[in-house]
């Protein structure tokens, strides 16, 4: 097969930059790279891997040849050029929530359920950052019957993009400094404030984000509705690098122990675990990384057969650009585009 054509599409914003960086890091093998943003920032330069190119507009005729497309330029931007894509004979791997639970499109953790890659159509979805995390380590406990999944996250800024990191700097600023600050990004200031909304609120009560976690992690790990799950997503004043308390309830028993076990062998995932010795991950061990970091394993007492645990990630890497790439290269190493 020959090398794919790939393009990048929003190069220009938070998870794209990743993305570029990623694309290298991997060392993701191409006939040809574009990078594309809107018409905003289309002309100016990106540098990769030593050569300077230009940021092209996205257009439907942009894509024409492109084999892969990694897209993180929003929903609306996604669902109006990945039909173009698709027409074109081109594979999107989507980070946007647009076609997350259309069941003609596979949702993929690369390591996790690479399989469900084979019935793609031509779009492939990204999972939200919450969720990414936690497939990583819940798929290897999979075996022992995940009965009921509590998750409490504590998410950074980053992961509502570029304006949000600037808010949360600003909003600092201006609060140590004594001034008044007006919040955009957020509903209630970030600065020194722990947040319990993220998106908006649905009918039952949740936050979209929950619910997203609720249904997503269902989809990935093929799980059916007689497994119990429930979230509560917090944002907090962190600026990269997203955390979760996860409570799991399983069929079989499974000791503290097996647990550190068999995430110390998982892919991906990292285990810090001592804490008498204060050795847990922190969201500053994960940021700029790309494992997803677990401890504090312990008995649920809440739960027979339950699980604590908390796990570290960096939502801008694994949860959306370092799994989009990773997702790349399966896609070239499987012949699927
Ligand atoms: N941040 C995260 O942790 C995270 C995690 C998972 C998924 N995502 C998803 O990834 C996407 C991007 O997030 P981000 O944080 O990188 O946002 P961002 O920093 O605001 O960047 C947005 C990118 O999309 C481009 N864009 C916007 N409208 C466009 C259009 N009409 N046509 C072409 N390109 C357009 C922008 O180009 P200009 O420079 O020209 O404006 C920019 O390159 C979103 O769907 C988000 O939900 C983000």
């Amino acid at each position: 097969m020959n090398k794919p054509r790939i393009a990048i599409l929003g190069a220009t914003g938070v998870v794209g930059r990743e993305i570029t960086k990623i694309t290298n890091e991997l060392g993701i093998e191409f006939e040809d790279i574009k990078f594309l943003s809107s018409a905003r920032s289309a002309g100016s330069k990106i540098t990769f891997k030593g050569k300077e190119y230009t940021v092209d507009e996205a257009v439907p005729e942009v894509f024409d040849g492109i084999n892969i497309v990694m897209a993180s330029a929003g929903s609306s931007t996604s669902q109006k050029f990945a039909p173009e894509i698709v027409k074109r004979g081109g594979v999107i791997i989507d980070n946007s929530s647009a076609f997350r639970m259309d069941k003609d499109v596979p949702l993929v953790i690369a390591g996790v359920n690479d399989e469900d890659l084979r019935l793609h159509k031509g779009i492939i979805a990204n999972p939200n950052c919450s969720t990414s995390q936690l497939m990583l380590v819940l798929e290897p406990l999979k075996k022992f019957g995940i009965k009921r999944l509590i998750v409490s996250t504590y998410q950074a800024v980053s992961g509502a993009g570029l304006a949000a990191i600037n808010e949360l700097r600003d909003d600092t600023i201006a609060n140590l400094e004594g001034k008044t600050f007006e919040n955009k990004c957020f509903k209630k200031p970030i600065s020194f404030n722990v947040i319990p909304q993220i998106d908006v609120f649905c009918e039952n009560g949740y936050t979209k984000e929950e619910m997203k976690v609720v249904n997503e992690t269902r989809k990935i790990l093929h799980l059916d509705e007689s497994t119990k799950i429930s979230c509560t997503a917090v944002r907090v004043p962190v600026f990269n690098g997203h955390s979760e308390a996860v409570d799991i309830e399983f069929e079989k028993n499974i000791s503290p122990d097996e647990v550190r076990e068999i995430l110390s062998n998982s892919f991906g995932v990292k285990v810090i675990d001592n804490p008498e010795n204060y050795e847990y991950p922190t969201t500053r061990d994960a940021s700029g990384v790309n494992p997803v970091f677990a401890g504090r394993i312990r008995k649920c007492l809440a739960f027979d057969n339950g699980i604590s645990l908390w796990c570290v990630a960096d939502n801008l890497r694994i949860g959306a650009a370092l799994n989009t790439v990773r997702i790349c290269k399966r896609v070239i190493e499987m012949g699927l585009y």
